[in-house]
């Protein structure tokens, strides 16, 4: 059985530790390898699902909140989407446009996207509202409202653990934060990165 295989490398190795506990607070992940904890070099499992299923259908205009360091938008970038990627990190984003010169990347907060009302039809988060404290997710949900259109189509990727220590996040989260939108899947599973397999909630959520 790979690594990537075996669910119990969700727990944490001691060469995990050792690396969650050199990092200083606030560094920025893409400065260090911490990143290789959660990056995917491929596009992942279920975003092709969602394509597959015709739940998103190119074309549209993206918005990826939190972005990284680009992998799902230069896919959906193929597909026929206009794709734009936001993060805090100035190093992932110069990666990012270093390698996707087709994908459009801003920094900027999850929480004050610096976009128009309703501009967008798809927004992607895969790994970012669960560092949003529990008092902000409200405010990350309104601004992901906010630059949705209506009916547009959050594919939520909201993570179980961060650095491998499990957070306050489950279904009940999901449909507090997002009490007004439906909620079309809503599964625990495990999600591949590279490295190891990262215990999540997906969502699909279709925006009122
Ligand atoms: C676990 S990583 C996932 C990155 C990417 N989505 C991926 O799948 O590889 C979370 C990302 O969210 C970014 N992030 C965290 N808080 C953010 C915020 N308030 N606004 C924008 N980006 C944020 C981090 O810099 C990091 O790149």
């Amino acid at each position: 059985m790979s690594q990537l295989d075996n669910p119990s490398h969700q727990s944490q190795s001691a060469s995990d530790r050792a690396l969650h506990q050199a990092r200083p607070a606030g560094a920025d992940p893409y400065a260090t390898e911490v990143y290789r904890w959660w990056h995917l070099s491929h596009p992942s499992p279920e975003l092709r699902a969602a394509l597959d299923e015709a739940w998103l259908v190119p074309p549209g205009r993206v918005l990826d909140l939190g972005c990284g360091l680009g992998t799902e938008l230069a896919f959906l970038a193929r597909q026929g989407f206009a794709t734009v990627g936001v993060d805090l990190s100035a190093i992932a984003l110069r990666r990012a446009s270093a390698r996707y010169g087709d994908v459009c990347f801003v920094q900027a907060d999850v929480l004050a996207l610096p976009f128009e009302a309703e501009v967008f039809d798809v927004l992607l988060d895969r790994g970012c509202f669960h560092y949003m404290p529990a008092e902000r997710r409200a405010q990350y949900e309104h601004e992901a409202r906010r630059v949705l259109r209506p009916g547009g189509r959050l594919l939520l990727r909201a993570c179980l653990r961060a650095a491998g220590v499990r957070n306050d996040i489950d279904e009940a989260t999901v449909h507090e934060t997002f009490a007004h939108w439906r909620v079309r899947q809503l599964a625990r599973t495990d999600i591949p990165s590279d490295t190891r397999r990262l215990e999540a909630l997906i969502a699909r959520l279709e925006c009122p």
